[in-house]
Parts: structure tokens; sequence; C-alpha cells
């Protein structure tokens, strides 16, 4: 089968990387990719959301399934643009249709949803410019810090928290009446603050049955000890130490089987992964935010560990026949570390030449923002996440060990990456 793959980043390379070792596939494009999805297969330099772009592409080269990596295109409507062109109409999408990608692209929607399947989330309430006088006496029954957030898709920035009650009455204003975060904060959804550890976990769905992918957990900040701005993700382990089998348990029959069953009761079928983000409360999951893709940086610790033909999974997935496919998980740890430009997450120079790419052993190396310079064929940075290091242990120390000897191996000006991954959860 030959498959385009949408998407630039580490979660796109891993899945490329992934797919590249199933009998099924013939031939791999991304779009647009980077070097490392380049290194694997060909690149195709499309804009994801051009759909139409995509459609002469998918014709000229007789694509058998499209796999989009990144919320946006999916939010734009991929997925229904090819279920409503006659020549494009039997050519899987893997990825939700527009309908259900508002689990992520309104947060208002995701939480009227979980109310509805008694999902267990944070209380809230959403204000627009309508019932925005309501907000303080909401506010006032809340505890602080106070969970403000934007209700559309802000590129991971729409989340505030703060602890001072005035200052929580300012920002909702400025979100709200002066659109801080543009159209995405005209509504705003404001929740209880939880307390708990955070972990993320995914499942492939065919829309009627499903298979657990591992957990996994993010880091976010930019700093050490979980200081500093937040990025895309600065690396990623799996498994989550504390997901045990009776935790994992009730992520199922709490989360994940009730937003199965409440996705099919709305009459939208479902079809590829869906993302929890999670935070365990004294031992107890809820949902802190969904998401209608994989994880990145997760995707770099997950999708290693799984042992099956993924191309198998999403043939399952587009037939609906998911239950009848087998997925088997690698027991050990996988620890993905990001190095970073400079300056991310703020400014950051690019064209930067990467070295000693050749001299990693034992790791996996998925790039993110790099390409490659078609006169000398040198790798060289081109976004702030520049290459991820993947690496299994029996241990998650062991992993962590691999992924931080070959780290120190590559080099490029300014790079960065954090050396206090796992510490948190080492010893839970
Ligand atoms: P989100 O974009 O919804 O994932 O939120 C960004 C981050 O804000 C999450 O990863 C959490 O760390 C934090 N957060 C969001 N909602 C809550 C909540 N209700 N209680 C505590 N922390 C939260
Ligand atoms: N790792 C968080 C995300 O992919 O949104």
């Amino acid at each position: 089968m030959k498959v385009l793959i949408i998407g630039s980043g580490g979660r796109e390379h891993a899945i490329v990387w992934k797919l590249s070792q199933s009998p099924l596939v013939t031939k791999l494009y991304t779009a647009p990719g980077n070097a490392g999805t380049s290194e694997v297969d060909e690149n195709t330099d499309i804009d994801i959301s051009d759909f139409t772009a995509i459609k002469s592409f998918v014709l000229e080269k007789s694509i058998d399934m499209v796999v989009v990596g990144p919320e946006v295109p999916l939010v734009e409507g991929i997925h229904d643009f090819f279920l409503a062109d006659d020549e494009l109409k039997n050519i899987p999408v893997i990825g939700p249709v527009a309908k259900a990608a508002l689990l992520e692209a309104s947060k208002d929607f995701a939480k009227k949803f979980m109310n509805k399947y008694r999902i267990p989330t944070a209380g809230y309430q959403t204000f627009d410019k309508q019932n925005i006088n309501k907000a303080s006496d909401f506010l006032k029954t809340l505890n602080p810090p106070y969970v403000l957030k934007a209700d559309g898709l802000a590129a991971g920035k729409g989340v505030l928290i703060i602890d001072s009650y005035d200052e929580a009455v300012s920002e909702l204003n400025e979100m709200i009446n002066e659109e801080k975060f543009g159209t995405a904060s005209q509504k705003v959804v404001i929740e209880e603050f939880l307390t708990g550890v955070e972990l993320s976990v995914f499942v492939l769905t065919d829309g009627e049955s499903y298979k657990i992918l591992p957990s996994a957990k993010d880091y976010k900040r930019i700093g050490e000890g979980d200081t500093g701005l937040n990025t895309g993700g600065m690396g990623s382990i799996s498994p989550v130490p504390f997901a045990d089998e009776e935790f994992m348990k009730k992520v199922e029959t709490r989360i994940i089987k009730p937003t199965i069953d409440g996705l099919k009761s709305e009459g939208l079928v479902y079809k590829g992964f869906i993302f929890f983000g999670l935070i365990s409360v004294n031992g107890n999951p809820f949902v802190i935010e969904y998401n209608i893709r994989m994880g990145d940086p997760e995707a770099e610790s997950v999708i290693p560990r799984i042992k099956s033909d993924l191309m198998e999974l999403f043939i399952g997935t587009a037939n609906g026949d998911l239950q009848n496919r087998n997925i088997t998980i690698d027991e050990r740890y996988c620890t993905a570390i990001f190095l970073v430009s400079g300056g991310y997450p703020g400014s950051y120079p690019k064209n930067k030449l990467i070295n000693g790419l050749d001299e990693t052993n034992d790791s996996i190396l998925f790039h993110a923002g790099t390409k490659i310079d078609p006169e000398s064929g040198g790798v060289f940075t081109n976004g702030g996440r520049v290459i991820a290091i993947s690496s299994f242990g029996q241990t998650m120390k062991e992993a962590l060990d691999k992924s931080y000897q070959n780290a120190n191996k590559i080099t490029f000006e300014g790079k960065y990456y954090r050396k206090d991954l796992g510490r948190d959860i080492m010893n839970q």
C-alpha cells in the first residue's frame, strides 16, 4: 500500500519509521515532512491545509491511505473533504471528521460531552460576552488557583492558571472582550483546579472497538524541575510507573469506554487516535483535555513500543474490524529526549549544521525541526524542537542513560535539552 502521512514533526517521523517496517507498505510520502522522514522515504512539499493540492497528489500517486498527524487539518475537515469527494471517498483517512475533532477544537464541546456521558472531569462553566457578568459569582464558588481556558485552538497557549481572584476577573475580561487569543477566546471555560499527577493515554479506534496504547508522560516546561515557559514538549517517557493495571482499568471503564460509546451515540464515526490528557487525583483518573491525534513528543516513546504491524492496525481502523487485530506492546521502557534550539520557546536561530548524527548508538533518532541542504547533503536545524532521541531500557534509568549518552554526541550551535527527565516519576 502507498500511504501519505500529513505533518512534519517527530510524531510523523515516528509513524513513518514504524510504517516503513510493515511488509504491507510499498511507499511512504510525508507532506511536508522533515530530514528524518525523507531519509525513510519521500517528502512532498504540500501545505497541510491545502486540501486541493493534497487531492491532486493522492490521485496522481494512487495513494491508498492518508494518515493525519496534527490536529489542524482534521479540525479544518480533511476527512470530511475526502468523504464528500467522489474520487477520494474510498481512500481511508486516519483521523476524525471535523465534528468529532471538536473534542479538541472546542473545550466547551468537550466539557459538555464529558458531562453528558458522565466522564470524570473538573467542574466548570462556560462564559462569553452574553453571560460574562455572571462569571464573578462562579469564580467565587471556586478555590484558587483559577483555571481559565480559551474555548478554541490556541496553539497550546490558551490555558491560564491564576492565583488571584482579581487577576482572574481581569484576564477573563481580556480573553472575552479583548480577544486575547483571537476568536479562540470569545468563549472561555472556567474550571475547578485539580491537584494530582498528569499522564497521557492513547487509543486507536475504528469507532466501535479500540486498542489501548501505552501510557506516557510528557515534559512541557523548558526548564528543569518543570520551570519556565511551556514548550511543545521536551521529551516523554513510556510507561508511566503509577499507571499500573488497576489504574488503567479505571481509565478504561470510566473514561475510554464511555468516550467511545458517547461518540457512537452522537452519531460520530471516529476513526483514528484519541489522546486522553489525564490527571490522577488520589489514584482516580480525570480528563484534563482530549486531543484528536497522537501526542508529540509522546509518539516518540509510545510508537516504538508497539510491536505489532501499525499498518495492519490502520487497515483495521479504516475497515472497522480493529476488534479482530492484535496489538502487542514491548514491556521495556522507552524514553525520548528532545534536543532544542537555543532560545526556544522564544525566538531562536535556524540553519545550524547538526553534527554527530551517525555517531549515536542504540537509540532511534526522530527528527522534528530539521532539513537537508540539497547541495551539501548536510542536516540543518529548521525549528525549535530539533530531534528526539528515543531509547529502550529494562528500567527507566537504563533507557534514559542511553538517550542522554547520545544527546551528548549530537551537536549543533545553541543545543539545549533538559537533564532531569524521569526524576519526578522514577520512584513512584
Ligand atoms: P490543556 O491545554 O487543557 O492541556 O491545559 C494545559 C495544562 O494546564 C495542563 O497540562 C495542566 O497542567 C493544566 N490544567 C488544565 N486544566 C487543569 C485543571 N482543571 N486543574 C489543574 N490543572 C489543569
Ligand atoms: N504532548 C502534548 C500534545 O501533543 O499536545
